[in-house]
């Protein structure tokens, strides 16, 4: 059976990383007789510059048709002034929606050989492993009405909407209750129903469907403000957190740091299952680091270790997910560090120094 597999390399840094991916591809390819049918398109900026839109037709379609899309990052200074709907972050925005990737898994994992590189203390994040999910199609991203008004006399009025309808709050819910039931059997629901109507809906629902469907999952609730706080107090509390669009957006920001790196960590954004198949895309947490582009210095682990999720969700490839994951930390526990991870005192290693090293390490994982 043949695995289509779409990469949008994107910008920045986005063409790189995924350079190094590419190089595993054609390793398992090789070594492991594990092929893909790998198309490649344009999407963010690199998409404007070429056709004028941060995503085209063609390239939804061909998402569409894909069992996997691998994306880069998006974005970058050169783009920064265009107005809101020719942004490339629209591109990403579009491919969410069109593909109806509802839910956003983004696991906080420390790696042993980083503890130190976390801002905080080593006892507080060792061993940390923390999956959030996040809704990714609804709430204020995309909620009606939206825009900005001129009331006159030079007033002008921004407004955005945040709406949850129940079916929206049960899918996502469902798919961090199940989570939970193959990790530590622990979630937390996030809102601030406090002061908003959909929180105090997100939080109905989300106890209901716990109560009468995963029973043995121990739920508890928690305002996303105290959850920002206790995600740097005690991280190891949490062990899946399920919350809205923007929340998640930023608590996942938040947990990521954590780790030490956002250029270790990787992302999926899932669909609704249909004939045993579910719309899938990967991509590293991190942005597009136009600081550091084009000089061989990013870190290419969180969308390796995307294209290593891709795997595991949607080519139900779990060994060769170890294998990569192994190679991961093996590189790592070898000190191998880029910049964004550097050590005192050590140097930082090139982007391609990393993917030689890595090619390694599956070299005499596999020997
Ligand atoms: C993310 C990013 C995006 C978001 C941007 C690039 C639109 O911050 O994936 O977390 O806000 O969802
Ligand atoms: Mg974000």
């Amino acid at each position: 059976m043949s695995k289509k597999l779409l990469i949008l390399p994107g910008d920045g840094i986005g063409p790189e990383v995924m350079a190094v991916v590419r190089r595993v591809i054609d390793w398992m390819d090789k070594r492991r007789g594990v092929s893909f049918d790998v198309e490649e398109g344009l999407v963010g900026g690199a998409s404007i510059d070429a056709h004028g839109v941060p995503v085209t037709d063609e390239v939804v379609e061909k998402a569409l048709a894909a069992d996997a899309v691998l994306l880069g990052a998006v974005g970058g200074p050169k783009w920064d002034n265009l107005d809101f709907a020719r942004k490339p972050e629209r591109g990403l925005l579009r491919l969410r929606k069109d593909l109806e990737l509802f839910a956003n898994l983004r696991p906080a994992m420390c790696f042993d050989a980083l503890v130190d590189a976390s801002t905080l203390k080593p006892e507080l994040v060792r061993g940390l492993d923390i999956m959030i999910v996040r809704e990714l199609t609804g709430g204020v991203y995309f909620g009606e009405p939206r825009g900005i008004e001129d009331l006159g006399n030079g007033i002008r009025r921004g407004i955005n909407t945040q709406v949850y309808t129940t079916p929206e709050i049960i899918r996502v819910a469902r798919v961090a209750f199940e989570l939970a039931g193959k990790r530590g059997g622990r979630l937390t629901s996030v809102e601030k129903a406090n002061v908003m109507e959909s929180g105090v809906l997100w939080r109905e629902e989300v106890s209901k469907l716990g109560a009468e469907e995963y029973p043995d999952i121990a739920l508890d609730h928690m305002y996303a403000d105290n959850c920002a706080m206790q995600l740097v107090r005690a991280p190891k509390q949490f062990d899946v957190i399920v919350t809205d669009n923007l929340f998640g957006d930023i608590l996942s920001d938040a947990a990521a740091m954590l780790t030490g790196s956002l250029g270790m960590l990787p992302s999926a954004s899932l669909g609704a299952e249909e004939n045993g198949r579910r719309r899938a895309l990967y991509e590293p947490v991190h942005g597009s680091a136009p600081d550091i582009a084009g000089q061989d210095k990013a870190n290419p682990m969180a969308t390796l270790l995307s294209f290593s999720m891709a795997l595991r969700y949607s080519f139900d490839l779990g060994g060769e997910a170890d294998l990569i994951e192994g190679a991961v930390e093996d590189v790592l526990a070898a000190g191998l560090r880029t910049a964004d991870i550097q050590e005192p005192g050590k140097p930082a290693v090139t982007t391609t120094a990393m993917a030689d090293a890595l090619i390694a390490a599956l070299d005499k994982r596999t020997a």
